[in-house]
């Protein structure tokens, strides 16, 4: 398409090969007739692009019409004037392509013309030959020393060869100060040049200046030369610029030529716009860009921190010196976290007293944990309370719910269990349950506690009292049997009271009438909780109970049935018929003597599992001595159904519950 243009311009430049005036002025190229060839091309937008992207090609734009330049008398080439409007859009801001030139020459075409720093002008055998007959002024920006160029960034005055017969850097002087001002050929913007040939004093002249600012009045080149033997009759003026391997886009805006005369001002605001600077805004982009870039890269890098923080405190655990010692029995904060998926509600076991508790399975050992999470803000006794659990973590008892480890954490301590699957007793006593246990199974699991708290008080070094018996402190392994959990802990909210104070821990119903006094839990205590968990299991009922609007004390239920003669009445009636008469009315019987309210009068933890055991034979009651004034005590309390722990308050709560009992003990009969 393009060669088309360029030939029929030709064609129609040799078929009106008439002589031009040498007068014209094209303020845009829009409707130009010139004559291109190689990279050369007019813009939609009334500009002359010399060059494109297109690497290590030339490009010629030259008006269409040979020009007389010579006085045919005498020879001599006339005065001539012309100026134009260019600028070098570089694709990148500091490097720029080869340049361009003002031409003068012979013909419309350069034939053998090289890219490069030839400049399309000509090529290395006839660079400087004068059989050229080139005129023309450089826009050189690239400094070649072959050629003796100056700089990288010059105007030069070449005539038959790229070595230039004058040379200067690219600038001007300004008309107001005097001053030379360098101008940077490639920086995109758009200047006016003005070439003048005297041919009276045969000299010509080259003068530059920003677009906007007047023709100085010094110009930046004069060159005496006399133009004649170089000039031939006729001539062609146009352009030259070649690429090399640097994209550099040479745009002519607008241009104007006088033969013997001053070339027409062009009408700066008549010439065309130069393309939005593409390269130019992709440095922009790039300058814009990277403060973004580093914004961004900035932001991941706090996001990383910050992640990594949150990480480090929600996986923060509180370690103290003395800890060293029980660092095998240290669990990090962060498996116990993975084991129980991030201690997720689904994998919550149920909640008690002292927090929540979580299943979960050790990812290195694949085994399955319980997990209790205890809330615990004073560190005052905390030494002591792991000392005491590791130690009695350390005894082995298959009635004991082996204690794995602990982790603490800030306010808050992590206690590591062996998982029991078959959960806690009391789900299969109370409240209509799913699935309720034979008197056998039950039997066992009597036996299997009653072992286990016995050995907690005798048969380790140290007496261990478990503060806290009550069926939903039983839990049931894989085997139904019966096993102490949560031992210990009552004792950890103990710590650090005032011991003038007389707070407790304990359950209602579960506690002994002493301990509320007292305030300190004894074997005994123990036993008198214990007493309570026989009657519990026994009679599927809790210690204390509404009834038909009534608090039904099962201590006091279970003795009035034994005072009836009837103490098989008190069983749950889920049992069915499947039952030892026998073995009902021993833990029946047991649980009362167990209960009673003087400490003293309660049977060990080793006499209660011998008459478990049958060895030691449990009399009658009455030959015992017991009556009701054994129980005058006992069921304090009587508010709550629940069962849950809570503290109270010593002696006022004490003379509180008493008269509660005493109305219960004179109403319930
Ligand atoms: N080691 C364990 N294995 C399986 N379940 C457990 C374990 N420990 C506790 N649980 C479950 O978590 C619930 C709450 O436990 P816990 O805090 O001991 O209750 P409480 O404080 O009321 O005695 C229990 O009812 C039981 O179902
Ligand atoms: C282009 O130039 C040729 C030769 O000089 C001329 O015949 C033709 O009319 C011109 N066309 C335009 C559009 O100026
Ligand atoms: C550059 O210009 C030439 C001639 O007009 C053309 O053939 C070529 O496709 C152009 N290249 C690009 C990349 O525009
Ligand atoms: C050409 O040269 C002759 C003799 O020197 C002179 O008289 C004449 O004016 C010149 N013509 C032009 C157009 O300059
Ligand atoms: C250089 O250009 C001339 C024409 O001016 C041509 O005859 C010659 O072959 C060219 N040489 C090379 C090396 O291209
Ligand atoms: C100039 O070119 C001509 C013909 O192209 C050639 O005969 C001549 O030797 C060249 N001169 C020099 C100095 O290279």
């Amino acid at each position: 398409m393009f060669l088309v243009i360029v030939l029929t311009v030709t064609l129609l430049a040799n078929t009106a090969a008439s002589h031009g005036t040498g007068d014209f002025t094209y303020s845009s190229f829009k409707t130009a007739n010139l004559s291109l060839d190689g990279l050369a091309v007019l813009t939609g937008d009334g500009l002359l692009r010399l060059t494109n992207v297109t690497k290590q090609k030339v490009s010629h734009a030259f008006y269409p019409d040979p020009i007389a330049f010579k006085n045919s008398s005498n020879g001599a080439v006339h005065s001539f004037s012309t100026t134009f409007v260019f600028a070098i859009i570089p694709e990148y801001p500091a490097l720029g392509g080869h340049g361009f030139a003002f031409v003068i020459a012979p013909r419309r075409e350069i034939p053998g013309a090289r890219p490069n720093f030839f400049l399309g002008l000509f090529n290395e055998t006839n660079n400087g030959n004068a059989t050229n007959h080139i005129f023309a002024v450089e826009f050189d920006t690239v400094q070649n020393n072959e050629f003796r160029d100056i700089n990288d960034n010059h105007v030069g005055i070449d005539v038959n060869g790229l070595t230039s017969a004058k040379s200067s850097p690219a600038g001007y002087i300004e008309n107001s100060v005097q001053g030379f001002r360098n101008l940077n050929l490639i920086s995109g913007k758009a200047m006016q040049v003005w070439v003048d040939y005297d041919g009276v004093q045969k000299k010509i002249s080259v003068t530059l200046a920003p677009v906007n600012v007047n023709k100085p009045s010094i110009p930046l080149l004069s060159l005496s030369c006399n133009l004649s033997p170089i000039f031939k009759e006729t001539m062609y003026v146009g352009f030259s610029s070649s690429t090399g391997s640097l994209y550099t886009s040479h745009y002519i805006l607008g241009w104007s030529f006088k033969l013997n005369g001053q070339a027409q001002r062009l009408d700066l605001s008549q010439l065309p716009r130069l393309p939005h600077r593409k390269k130019k805004q992709k440095y922009n982009l790039l300058t814009t860009g990277l403060p973004f870039i580093c914004l961004f890269i900035l932001s991941i890098l706090v996001f990383a921190v910050a992640y990594v923080i949150r990480r480090r405190r929600k996986f923060a655990e509180v370690l103290e010196d003395w800890e060293r010692d029980y660092s095998p029995h240290r669990f990090k904060y962060k498996d116990l976290y993975v084991a129980t998926k991030g201690f997720r509600d689904e994998e919550l076991l149920g909640t008690g007293g002292f927090g929540r508790v979580y299943r979960g399975v050790l990812p290195t050992m694949k085994t399955e944990i319980a997990v209790k999470r205890i809330s615990h803000e004073s560190r005052q006794g905390m030494r002591e309370f792991i000392a005491e659990i590791i130690s009695i973590g350390r005894l082995c008892h298959r009635n004991i719910v082996t204690l794995l480890g602990y982790c603490r954490r800030k306010g808050e301590l992590l206690l590591v269990y062996e998982y029991m699957p078959n959960g806690s007793l009391d789900k299969y006593l109370y409240n209509q349950p799913k699935m309720t246990l034979s008197w056998s199974q039950r039997f066992r699991v009597i036996k299997g506690v009653a072992y286990g708290l016995s050995y907690l008080h005798e048969g380790w070094e140290q007496v261990v009292i478990h503060r806290d018996i009550k069926a939903s402190n039983i839990l049931l392994d894989s085997e139904l049997n019966g096993r102490l959990g949560d031992f210990g802990l009552a004792k950890l909210y103990d710590h650090g009271t005032d011991p003038q104070s007389t707070h407790v821990v304990g359950t209602l119903g579960y506690m002994a009438p002493e301990s509320t006094r007292m305030a300190r839990a004894t074997t005994s205590t123990d036993v008198y909780a214990f007493g309570a968990f026989l009657l519990e299991v026994t009679c599927g009922r809790r210690p204390i109970e509404v009834w038909k609007d009534n608090d039904v004390i099962l201590v006091e239920w279970v003795f009035s049935c034994w005072d009836k003669g009837d103490i098989l009445e008190a069983r749950d009636p889920n049992l069915g018929t499947d039952f030892l008469a026998k073995e009902v009315e021993l833990v029946l019987q047991l649980g009362l003597l167990c209960s009673q309210s003087q400490p003293t009068a309660r049977p060990s933890m080793r006499q209660v599992v011998q008459y478990l055991e049958g060895d030691l034979a449990l009399e009658e009651f009455s030959s015992l001595g017991i009556s009701r004034s054994g129980f005058p005590f006992a069921c304090h309390e009587g508010f709550s159904t629940s069962g849950r722990s809570y503290p109270f308050y010593g002696d006022n709560a004490f003379s509180q519950m008493s008269s509660v009992a005493n109305s219960v003990l004179s109403g319930g009969r």
